[in-house]
């Protein structure tokens, strides 16, 4: 058995389970990775700590109309997350349809059920949601699931967890968990002292040669059509597209620059619209890699060849990336080494630390105050954070962890790509994608004088300091390449770099003739370039298009004020004579009177007036950029308006709001 089923029967879970003698399956609904992260480490401590057998399932991969049929001694879990304005995240968009249908869900016994009996009846579950309070509809997929799978019979073993990615995620997680065992011990008659399995997730092997196949890099997952048997020819999350990018700065201000990149779809099978997100994968820096290795005593072996396999030959997941392949590569394209170890994480590796060391990861891996003031506000990388609880510790700067590498396999989740709200339109440019991107680098309280690099934008901006021949002595390198090579500028072929498209709700109305409301403050008017493209566009097609508004802010009209030249340009088509009241771009430079800032929705105050009658007239708006602090005043800013032109009460006002968001009127895009 490879783990790959061919057959439609392969994606039927409860027939893998009986054959594989398995009886807990955890479910994830995953976008970035971190459900899926939660699922593993749950199965894991269910095997450890209670010997339950178990199965980690990306949801997509099994046909859900089977869970009528999941025995009642055996137990799920599911892990799901809730993705921007409530959605299912891609790849739990099948189940989530298959609960939420208007009709009875049609599930495998259907036909030969009785009316009175609730299909689910058999069902023992328990669900964390993974969500973001300061999006509206915090965790809606994991509580909707929970309410529809309670209402087709099944039985919940413990209360739903929720964690907040925007607070407080792992510390949610964690408090929830530590609970919920009790109760998964008691349904399935185990307890702690049950046959304990503690044996490592993955075997590593050092090969002496390297076999003809060894990986580099390679991110595709060679993924298989289960109900074929045959690789899918398309690009996507599994399997990204390496296209050419041509970049160009959009400013440079002091330490803070902002790049714009033109990536280059043709070809890919890909399509996008406007509005729609890209994701790029990118590499960790080489002095990420490099510090990582040393701490971890691999210095002199990052080239050595490794085979890493799962201990447990009936996983899905045979590896948890493309094997043979190098340490460096591991370190370099596998892991995300670059982001801050989570607690559990420092937890895990106090037990391969000595003496003073020790003492002090495990303080910090049980201490949640202590872990925010050495780990989250420091944001160090893996190898930092190494390094630096050595040096608390008191060690010499070569200090070297035995933490054995199956454990860094096993704790350090998978690199994942980073997404950008696509600046362009696919109506003008349908085989190019522009992203926009601030690169993100700055200072944290106790080390002044290290810079904490973004691993996506900083990937970003290296490319583009070397294909614009800007010296890079003073930049973190990135392998650029590619696994082999193949990214690298050849001919009259520029730089690559891996991507895949991500379709998004945050769309022009049908109606051209609609007039729209945009506000995005730094680079969440990058989503707005690519509408207004749209629309001057569709104007010059000689269409009847609406009123467009767009509200921007930066810091300072000199500086950060991204696109300027091009507004003008656009705004021009769109409006026949220089009318006041017309289309336009409505600016707040928060910092060029240092008496006050001004903001966007300072604005949108001043032109109260002028939007509230594009809403009543069918306007549709849209907020783009910071979740907690922006798109939030924004909000209250209409909720105002609603209040003081349209003399609603508060809670009416909210409603109000509210109801532009149901009818699709109110669309964010937003990020923390
Ligand atoms: P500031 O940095 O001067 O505070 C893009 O980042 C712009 O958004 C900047 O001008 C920034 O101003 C501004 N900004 C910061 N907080 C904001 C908020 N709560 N609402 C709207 N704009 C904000």
């Amino acid at each position: 058995a490879n783990g790959v089923a061919s057959t439609q029967d392969g994606r039927n879970f409860v027939k893998k389970m009986k054959e594989q003698g398995r009886n807990t399956i955890f479910f994830y609904g995953s976008q970035t990775g971190t459900a899926e992260d939660y699922a593993a480490r749950l199965a894991k401590e269910a095997t450890q700590k209670f010997g339950l057998k178990t199965m980690v399932a990306d949801i997509e991969e099994y046909d859900m109309t089977h869970l009528d049929t999941l025995p009642q001694e055996y137990l799920a879990f599911f892990v799901l997350a809730t993705y921007g304005e409530g959605e299912p995240t891609d790849n739990a968009v099948d189940f989530w349809e298959l609960l939420t249908q208007d009709e009875h869900p049609e599930f495998s016994k259907t036909d030969e059920a009785e009316d009175s009996e609730k299909p689910l009846s058999n069902l023992r579950y328990v669900i964390f949601g993974l969500g973001n309070k300061t999006y509206e509809h915090y965790n809606a997929v994991a509580r909707t699931v929970d309410a529809k799978l309670s209402a087709l019979g099944a039985t919940r073993i413990f209360e739903r967890g929720e964690g907040d990615d925007d607070g407080s995620l792992e510390e949610d997680f964690l408090g929830w968990k530590d609970q919920m065992w009790q109760s998964v011990a008691d349904a399935m008659g185990v307890d702690e002292n049950a046959a304990r399995n503690t044996d490592p997730a993955f075997s590593i092997e050092e090969l002496v040669s390297a076999p003809e196949k060894t990986y580099f890099g390679e991110l595709a997952e060679r993924r298989r059509s289960i109900a074929t048997g045959t690789v899918k020819p398309v690009h996507d999350a599994k399997n990204p597209f390496a296209a050419p990018i041509v970049t160009r700065d959009v400013f440079e201000a002091g330490e803070r620059h902002c790049i714009h990149g033109e990536i280059s779809i043709k070809g890919s099978g890909m399509t996008y619209q406007t509005g729609d997100h890209i994701a790029i994968w990118p590499v960790n820096s080489e002095p990420a890699v490099n510090l990582c290795a040393e701490a971890l005593g691999l210095k002199d072996k990052l080239d050595t060849v490794v085979m890493v396999k799962s201990t447990d030959p009936t996983a899905s997941k045979q590896s948890p990336f493309p094997a043979p392949t190098t340490y460096r590569t591991i370190l370099r394209h596998y892991l995300d080494i670059s982001a801050p170890p989570s607690r559990q994480t420092v937890a895990a590796f106090a037990h391969y630390a000595t003496g003073k060391t020790k003492e002090i990861m495990t303080k910090i891996g049980s201490d949640k105050d202590y872990y925010r003031e050495k780990v989250t506000e420091n944001a160090p990388s893996i190898g930092e954070f190494l390094k630096q609880a050595a040096r608390i510790a008191g060690e010499p700067e070569e200090y070297v962890y035995n933490i054995p590498f199956a454990e860094i396999v096993e704790s350090i989740s998978r690199l994942q790509p980073r997404y950008y709200s696509i600046s362009s339109s696919s109506k003008v440019h349908p085989d190019t994608v522009h992203v926009t991107a601030v690169v993100l680098q700055y200072q944290t309280p106790d080390f002044p004088d290290r810079t904490v690099y973004g691993v996506g934008t900083n990937y970003l901006w290296y490319i583009h300091a070397k294909s614009s021949n800007m010296a890079v002595d003073s930049l973190p390198a990135y392998h650029i390449d590619g696994p082999k090579g193949e990214y690298a500028p050849s001919g009259n072929q520029p730089q690559r770099v891996p991507v895949h498209i991500r379709h998004s709700n945050f769309k022009l109305p049908r109606n051209v003739g609609l007039p729209i409301i945009m506000v995005g403050p730094g680079t969440g008017v990058a989503p707005f370039r690519g509408f207004i493209q749209e629309r001057a566009a569709q104007k010059a097609e000689g269409k009847e298009v609406g009123k467009t508004l767009l509200f921007f802010g930066c810091r300072l009209e000199a500086e950060d004020f991204m696109y300027k030249g091009e507004w003008l340009e656009y705004f021009g088509k769109l409006n026949e004579a220089n009318d006041p009241q017309g289309s336009r771009i409505i600016t707040a430079f928060s910092r060029d009177d240092p008496s006050h800032k001004v903001y966007v929705q300072h604005r949108l105050k001043e032109q109260a007036q002028e939007v509230w009658e594009m809403l009543q007239k069918g306007a549709y708006v849209y907020v783009c950029g910071d979740a907690k602090n922006m798109a939030k005043d924004v909000q209250n800013e209409f909720i105002n308006m609603a209040k003081e032109l349209g003399g609603l009460s508060e809670d009416k006002a909210t409603a109000f709001v509210k109801n532009l968001r149901g009818r699709g009127r109110y669309q964010e895009d937003v990020w923390s």
